[in-house]
């Protein structure tokens, strides 16, 4: 495997943290307030690459002051971008409550612009390709018929929409645990839920199965054999771009090793390092921030 490529959204994230999330029609009080680059795109593009991977984060921004503030960003980053313009930077507005958990508002701006002819010169072959569901369905689409059979395909449904030629042809679907339920029509409850659901929609799609189930830990069904990861004990902060953070440790572990079981243990810690401070960008964990970790297991 040569490189990873992520292909997907890029956001600038405005976050309140508080107490509480509200609730409908309620106002509450914030204590932090914070603004960082973040998608969920951008999100697993950084964490494969600060965790030694070569990536590749191919997306869309606006030509305005958001879209300098993410240049800016990345430009720090070992990770190589094929930026493209359109109108208006895409913003995602983030509350987080006291026990990290958060509710997300994205305005998709640029990213539903990101059209395959933006692309269309770059050659995938024999690479991860990373896609999430907050670009144009149709652009994974057309990436996937356009791509050598010889890349492993790796697709977060989120946020959720079914799209069955995307989920019949990739070959990790990365669901959590609502999603999984949506897809599996499992609600899940307990681990065992989990497996079931893993069960039910690799039948369905034939691919292998990863299931992020948060501070329950995660699951993967490979080649039809299942196998739990226990949580990491943390205090979480701020959950905000977690599951991104895992997809992007798996990836770079995988392209790695080629090890599934290695790859999980990575990213079940990079996964729960990220939840320790704010913000999605300035969460995710460095390699040895990972190993180091692993080893105290
Ligand atoms: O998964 C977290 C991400 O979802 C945030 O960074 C936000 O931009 C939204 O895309």
């Amino acid at each position: 495997m040569k490189k990873i490529f992520v292909i997907g959204s890029i956001n600038i994230d405005i976050t309140v943290s508080g107490e509480r999330l509200p609730e409908e029609g309620e106002t509450v009080k914030a204590d932090k307030f914070y603004i960082y680059p973040g998608g969920k795109g951008a999100n697993q593009a950084i964490s494969s690459g600060r965790l030694g991977a070569k990536t590749e984060l191919i997306g869309k921004i606006g030509n305005d002051y958001f879209g300098d503030i993410i240049n800016n960003y990345l430009k720090k980053e070992n990770v190589d971008f094929s930026l493209k313009y359109g109108k208006q930077t895409g913003v995602a507005f983030i509350n987080v409550d006291n026990h990290g958990k958060n509710m997300i508002t994205v305005y998709p701006g640029s990213n539903n612009e990101l059209n395959y002819s933006d692309f269309n010169y770059m050659k995938f072959e024999n690479s991860i390709i990373m896609f999430q569901q907050e670009i144009p369905l149709k652009t994974i689409e057309d990436t996937i018929k356009n791509s050598f059979d010889n890349n492993i395909i790796i697709t977060d449904p989120s946020p959720f929409i079914k799209d069955e030629f995307i989920l019949k042809n990739s070959n990790f679907l990365t669901p959590n645990e609502k999603e999984a339920g949506l897809l599996s029509g499992i609600k899940i409850n307990s681990i065992e839920d989990a497996e079931k659901a893993s069960r039910t929609i690799h039948e369905k799609y034939g691919n292998n199965i990863i299931i992020k189930l948060g501070s329950k830990g995660s699951l993967i069904n490979y080649n039809d054999e299942i196998r739990y990861y226990k949580p990491y004990k943390v205090n979480a902060v701020d959950t905000t771009g977690a599951g991104d953070c895992f997809n992007g440790a798996f990836a770079s572990r995988f392209l790695e090793t080629n090890d599934v079981n290695k790859s999980m243990e990575f990213a079940n810690a990079a996964a729960a390092i990220s939840t320790l401070s704010y913000g999605a960008f300035p969460s995710f964990p460095y390699i040895n921030d990972v190993l180091n970790a692993i080893d105290k297991t």
